[in-house]
């Protein structure tokens, strides 16, 4: 009798397991998920229910209490630690505060480039309740302006060497009475005003709580611009409560106060700002600030600081693996490696390389309400579908018609959800936790990402313009965007846009814009399809002007074709599917096919022998 019970438990030890482990792979995986899943809305309740309110910058607050002493920002060879970060933030604050033209709660935009004084200043606006617009350093003229009007800021606070920018748009800002301050201790230009001297001589003491007393969770807290699918960038509308929740998804990232993150994407972009900044501050960690992403800098200032966490984007690995192989490439200590975006080929070519780097793959968008984690760490996919999470943020694929750019429908009008293994368009349930705030000042774009009649009639979805797939393990795999916008260099670029300022220039009528793949590059080249205007004749030259006088460089396209007319689909929506297909093989396309080029300022005609220099990687996009 006994022998039995003993075998019967010895087998149960030994068995189930590993029956567990062959007909439910992923089980031990889910179940940790769930813990996963149950900490991070433990934490959001548990910090939307503390009192007095708190939001995200009483974490930093509570980390500089406990960690005054410790370094919080490494920048080149400056070092600031929480303690100084916080006086430098109220020295910011004070200054603001004897600022003509300033008031505590007034939205502010900040202009700046990747640098400590960023971090000051948007610590300093959140001290006084000031919302904070995050403009895209790369922007000007007319992009620059609307950018800065869609969240009707009253001020703008940019970094010394924006001077020009600022100076170009000066007249309209003037005009609305904006007050503009210059982080430069000299400024001749009338109407711009140097700030670094006030700030200098202002006061590190804290400014009065009761100074943003006026803060709730639903007050905006940053404005962040995403290209998204038509027209000029969208300020989508981050508020309080959203970087609660943010915080309370990076908590369980693992990052330590004992890690050094390497942030070197932009902190205009959620990825820098809210995964890097917030990231650091959520469990006290050392950043590593970085002005811009250099693949040949980047292990060497891993060993420098001695880096144990990096963020990238998935261009940031392939150029990574690009590099030159070197002896030491192993020799760092940098264990997780957090962001979106990474190929199966290059993550498995990153890892035989770089060593044993955990690889924390996310999806998630600045606006979106839905996102995944890759928690399970399976190459290639962005996350894991689980019932518990598609309970809480219902979701799911919807199939769509890429030639007509839209979601295909039934005979009743209804969504036709995608079967497993089959590319579908990721939509998610708008509910109370999970809310779509949309974009400053812009109903119409707002309205734009709702999708309704989804799989009733009168219900109501974000539509996250991602083509997805899911595997019948459940994994789920990012595809592709869908049609009018692509990515390119780690920025998004919305088609249409581009379009825009296109069709605006002396020689072309309309231009339909689209990315096209080039081998050994991530994301896709922009590429114009347009025609000429009646009566004038196609000049690159004057074409290149324009473009670089509108357009930052990641958004402008690099292949032009010449055609008579512009193919649209019934509902007037350009076409693109068979453009791309088409590429920019000049020896397919009998179009008139025109390249940039930067060196002679000009498009220039495309010919075979740059056609094949683009392709073997001689000629640089
Ligand atoms: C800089 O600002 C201070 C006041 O803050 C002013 O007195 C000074 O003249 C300014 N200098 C220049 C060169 O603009
Ligand atoms: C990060 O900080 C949170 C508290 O904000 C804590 O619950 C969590 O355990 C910390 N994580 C690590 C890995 O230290
Ligand atoms: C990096 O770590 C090494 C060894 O642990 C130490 O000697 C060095 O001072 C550290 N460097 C920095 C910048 O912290």
């Amino acid at each position: 009798m006994e022998f039995y019970v003993i075998s019967t438990i010895l087998a149960s030890v030994f068995i189930i397991p590993y029956a567990l482990k062959t007909f439910f792979p992923y089980l031990w995986v889910d179940v940790q998920y769930v813990g996963v899943l149950m900490r991070i809305l433990f934490k959001y309740v548990a910090n939307r229910r503390r009192t007095p309110p708190f939001f995200a910058l009483e974490r930093f607050l509570e980390r500089r209490a406990a960690l005054s002493e410790k370094p919080f920002i490494v920048f080149g060879d400056e070092i600031y630690t929480y303690g100084e970060t916080d006086k430098e933030s109220n020295k910011i604050a004070n200054a603001l505060l004897s600022q003509p033209g300033y008031k505590p709660g007034f939205t502010a935009a900040l202009f700046m480039g990747n640098e400590p004084s960023f971090l000051f200043t948007w610590l300093a606006l959140a001290k006084l309740g000031s919302p904070v617009a995050l403009l895209n350093y790369n922007i000007r003229s007319k992009s620059l302006l609307h950018c800065f009007n869609c969240c009707k800021a009253k001020v703008l606070i940019a970094a010394a060497e924006l001077k020009e920018a600022v100076e170009d748009v000066l007249p309209s800002l003037r005009e609305q009475g904006v007050t503009v301050l210059l982080m430069a201790k000299t400024c001749d230009t009338p109407g711009i005003e140097n700030f670094s001297e006030k700030v200098e001589e202002a006061l590190d003491t804290p400014p009065s709580l009761s100074l943003r007393s006026h803060v709730t969770l639903k007050s905006p807290a940053v404005y962040i611009y995403t290209s998204g699918t038509t027209g000029l960038p969208k300020a989508a509308l981050v508020d309080q409560n959203r970087l609660l929740s943010a915080l309370a998804v990076i908590s369980t990232y693992g990052m330590t106060s004992k890690d050094v993150v390497y942030v070197n994407l932009p902190l205009y972009h959620t990825a820098g700002f809210v995964v890097g900044f917030f990231g650091c501050i959520e469990n006290g960690s050392t950043m590593v600030l970085k002005r811009k992403f250099s693949a040949s800098q980047f292990w060497d200032d891993c060993r420098k600081y001695n880096v144990t966490v990096v963020q990238y984007i998935g261009e940031v690995m392939r150029y990574l693996c690009c590099t030159p192989k070197r002896d030491n490439d192993r020799d760092h200590k940098v264990r997780l490696a957090i962001g979106n975006g990474v190929r199966a080929e290059v993550w498995k070519e990153f890892l035989g390389r770089f060593g044993d780097v955990q690889i924390l793959e996310f999806y998630a968008s600045t606006e979106g309400n839905i996102g995944f984690l890759n928690y399970a760490g399976k190459i290639g996919a962005v996350g894991r579908v689980h019932f518990l999470h598609q309970m809480l943020f219902p979701f799911l694929l919807v199939k769509y018609d890429t030639e007509q750019d839209e979601p295909m429908r039934d005979a009743d009008g209804l969504c036709i959800e995608a079967s497993k293994g089959e590319t579908g368009l990721l939509v998610s349930k708008i509910t109370d936790i999970a809310p779509f705030v949309g974009y400053a000042l812009n109903e119409d774009q707002t309205e734009r990402k709702k999708l309704r009649n989804v799989l009733k009639k009168g219900d109501l979805y974000f539509n996250t313009g991602d083509l997805m797939r899911i595997d019948k393990n459940n994994f789920i795999y990012f595809q592709d965007r869908v049609g009018d916008t692509f990515r390119w260099k780690g920025e998004n670029v919305a088609t249409t846009e581009v379009s825009d300022i296109l069709s605006m220039s002396n020689c072309l009528q309309e231009a339909n814009v689209y990315g096209v793949q080039v081998p050994g590059h991530e994301g896709r080249v922009g590429m114009a399809a347009a025609t000429v205007k009646k009566d004038a004749q196609f000049d690159g030259g004057k074409l290149y002007e324009h473009v670089v006088s509108y357009l930052p460089s990641y958004a402008r396209p690099r292949f032009i074709r010449l055609q008579s007319a512009v193919e649209v689909t019934g509902t007037f929506k350009q076409m693109k599917v068979k453009l791309v297909e088409q590429g920019f093989d000049p020896e397919l396309i009998q179009d008139p096919l025109y390249v940039i080029d930067d060196c002679v300022r000009s498009y220039v005609p495309l010919t075979s022998d740059i056609y094949s220099s683009i392709l073997s990687g001689r000629i640089k996009l």
